[in-house]
C-alpha cells in the first residue's frame, strides 16, 4: 500500500475522460483501490477519484459518516466502472470541497436522488439508491471520471473561496 501524490485542479489528468477499467480483476486494479483508500484516508477526504491520483480509469472510492447524512453512515465503498442515474430533477445547493483544490470550498447545486451501479472492491456488483449528501458525494467523484471539477458546476462564484477566509468572514466564536 502506498499514499499517493493528489493531482491539484489544472492539471491534465483531471480535465481527461477517464478509459473504463478493462479487467476489473487485475491485480493492479486491486493495487490501485488499496492505494486510494488509503490516499483518501490519510487526506482526510470522503472521496477520491483514480484521476486524482494521476491514473485515467474510471474508479471510484467514498464513505459517508453518519454525522454527514441525517445519521445513515455509508461505510467504504468502491466502484468500478460506476454508472450514475438522476431519480428526480430535484436539486439542492450545498458547499463542497475536493482534495484537488485543497483549502477552497464554494456552492454547488446537485440532484437529490440517485441510483448507481459499479462493481464493489471484490468484483461483487454494487446497486444502491442514494440522497442528499450520499449523492453528492457519488455525483462529485463520478464528475472526476468525466474531467469535470466542481467549479464548473458551480453557478455563483460568488460563493468559491477559501476555507479560512470565509471562516473568518463568518458572525459568531470560531
Ligand atoms: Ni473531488
Amino acid at each position: 500500500m502506498a499514499i499517493l501524490k493528489i493531482a491539484r485542479m489544472g492539471h491534465p489528468v483531471l480535465a481527461r475522460l477517464a478509459a473504463p477499467v478493462a479487467d476489473p480483476a487485475d491485480p493492479a486494479v486491486a493495487q490501485l483501490v488499496a492505494d486510494m483508500i488509503e490516499t483518501m484516508e490519510a487526506a482526510g477526504g470522503a472521496g477520491l477519484a483514480a484521476p486524482q491520483v494521476h491514473v485515467s480509469l474510471r474508479v471510484v472510492v467514498f464513505h459517508v459518516p453518519a454525522g454527514r447524512n441525517e445519521g445513515e453512515a455509508v461505510p467504504l465503498t468502491v466502484l468500478i466502472n460506476p454508472v450514475v442515474e438522476v431519480l428526480d430533477d430535484g436539486r439542492e445547493t450545498a458547499y463542497e470541497g475536493c482534495l484537488s483544490l485543497p483549502g477552497l470550498t464554494g456552492a454547488v447545486p446537485r440532484f437529490t436522488a440517485v441510483r448507481y451501479r459499479g462493481l464493489g472492491r471484490d468484483g461483487e456488483p454494487v446497486e444502491r439508491t442514494a440522497r442528499g449528501f450520499h449523492a453528492r458525494v457519488v455525483q462529485h467523484e463520478c464528475d472526476h471520471l468525466d474531467g469535470v471539477l466542481y467549479p464548473a458546476r458551480m453557478p455563483d462564484l460568488a460563493t468559491f473561496g477559501f476555507v479560512e477566509e470565509m471562516r473568518r468572514a463568518l458572525p459568531g466564536p470560531g
